[in-house]
């Protein structure tokens, strides 16, 4: 506790404006330091922003003047000023410094290894724990939380029942080559989840509309700037939904997470540097658009005879990135791709009844060329169509047997889709890469920090 008389409150960068003109605390680091002869600009961050102080040699003891003159970067401080709105301010803000109190100076023999100079991405990974500090990485974690919190809102207050299925689990969801494989006692294996599906199928037929939300897994061993090895999905599964009304589901759902992105980081979307239009030519009144895989194909073959893309795409297989980004491109919101081949898609997919070749599945494609963010489907609900598909895909029946029960006591037709959080935060964000996306990404070459 404070003995200090009338103690100047603790206050939040991000919200100064309810502080104009009074004296306020805030606990932060030094982010950047400029100076001009008696005039110091040190920068302040303190997790919700960054804000610019004034120093005049002059209007302050000088004692405060030379500690904040020396000051090494990222040194933890607690700092006293008066806030003073100023139009040029990024934040809108500026702070008149009067006092200054030093929790940790940093040493100048060891400076802060992330200069305020463009550094390599190697070089910020491996120093991920530090870079999560800078202003740019902050944001992404506020809005990373923020499409978290809608999309779990999304479910919550639409009637569905969160229920989360096992971690470690016997079997495989989405095929047995991208398995993170460990010893589970005894002789056993057990292998990390890749999607909570099969088991909310079962909690579906419990409660009718449930949601997993949590970590998967994938030893892929792919390189790309869109895969990560462990990532958040969050899934839905609905009794009695047919591929349409999952389609439905999905649109209100990306639209509410996108909306309520909207609503909160205007500011933090500037520091990262996204177009807001593009965001809010999605949260638009209007529907998503729906290409069936043939039409979807066509249009690669429109493209490619026109020169726009530079693969010819072959029927029957899925579509490569740069085809996602070509159909995505045609569209100001998220395009679903529906029926699919079957061949290329997951053994519990539903056969379209028109024609059995197509899967009842949809792929929802990302705007501005960022590509799959929603894989689901309609499930098999037939005993014997599913056990096939088992046989077919050389999975182990025994493992699947409680999966198959699903299908001998009361089925019911059921749809579900999965969204990858870090895919949701690349789009909205508009980054280069899913490593910026997560606080400490897992990737083929990357385990540290
Ligand atoms: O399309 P996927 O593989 O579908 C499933 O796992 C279904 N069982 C989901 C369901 O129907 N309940 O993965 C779903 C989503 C993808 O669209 C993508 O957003 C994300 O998960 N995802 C990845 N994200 C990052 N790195 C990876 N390696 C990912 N693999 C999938
Ligand atoms: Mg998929």
């Amino acid at each position: 506790m404070s003995t200090e008389i009338n103690p100047a409150p603790v206050t939040t960068i991000a919200t100064l404006g309810q502080h104009e003109g009074q004296t306020i605390t805030l606990r932060g680091w030094l982010y950047n330091l400029r100076s001009s002869g008696k005039l110091l600009f040190p920068t302040f961050r303190d997790g919700s922003g960054t804000i610019q102080g004034i120093v005049p040699k002059a209007a302050v003891a000088e004692e405060v003047f030379e500690t904040l003159k020396n000051l090494t970067l990222e040194s933890s401080v607690v700092v006293t000023g008066k806030v003073r709105a100023d139009s040029r301010a990024p934040s809108g803000f500026e702070l008149d410094v009067e006092n200054v109190t030093v929790t940790q100076r940093i040493a100048d023999e060891t400076p802060y290894p992330i200069s305020l100079k463009e550094h390599g991405v190697d070089f910020l990974m491996e120093h991920r724990h530090l870079w999560l500090r800078t202003p740019r990485q902050s944001a992404i974690l506020r809005v990373r939380a923020t499409i978290m919190r809608a999309a779990a809102e999304y479910f919550d207050t639409n009637g569905f029942i969160r229920t989360d299925p096992p971690i470690l689990t016997p079997n495989a969801c989405e095929g047995t080559s991208e398995l993170f494989e460990m010893d589970y006692f005894d002789d056993d294996k057990a292998y990390l989840t890749q999607s909570g599906q099969l088991y909310i199928e079962a909690t579906a037929l419990a409660l009718g509309k449930v949601y997993s939300f949590g970590p998967t897994f994938r030893a892929e061993k792919s390189k790309t700037r869109r895969h990560l090895t462990e990532f958040w999905m969050i899934e839905p599964e609905v009794t009695y939904l047919d591929l349409d009304g999952l389609m439905g589901l999905a649109e209100g759902f990306l639209t509410h997470i996108v909306t309520r992105v909207l609503e909160t980081h205007r500011a933090d979307l500037k520091v990262i540097g996204k177009e807001v239009s593009k965001l809010e030519a999605v949260a638009a009144p209007g529907e998503f658009p729906r290409l069936s895989y043939d039409e979807a194909h066509q249009m690669l073959v429109e493209a490619h005879a026109k020169g726009l893309i530079e693969n010819a795409h072959t029927y029957g297989d899925d579509f490569g990135s740069p085809d996602e980004t070509y159909i995505s491109n045609q569209f100001d919101k998220p395009v679903m791709v529906h029926r699919y081949p079957a061949e290329v898609k997951a053994f519990y997919m539903q056969p379209d009844p028109n024609d059995p070749t197509k899967a009842l599945c949809v792929d929802v494609l990302a705007p501005e060329g960022y590509g799959e963010i929603i894989g689901g489907s309609q499930r098999v609900d037939s005993y014997d169509l599913l056990k096939s598909r088992i046989e077919q895909h050389n999975l182990p029946l025994a493992a699947f047997q409680w999966y198959l029960d699903l299908r001998k006591y009361g089925s019911v037709p059921h749809s579900g889709f999965g969204m990858g959080i870090e895919r949701a935060v690349a789009w909205i964000c508009g980054l280069e890469h899913v490593r910026e996306t997560i606080p400490f990404a897992r990737t083929l070459n990357r385990i540290y920090p």
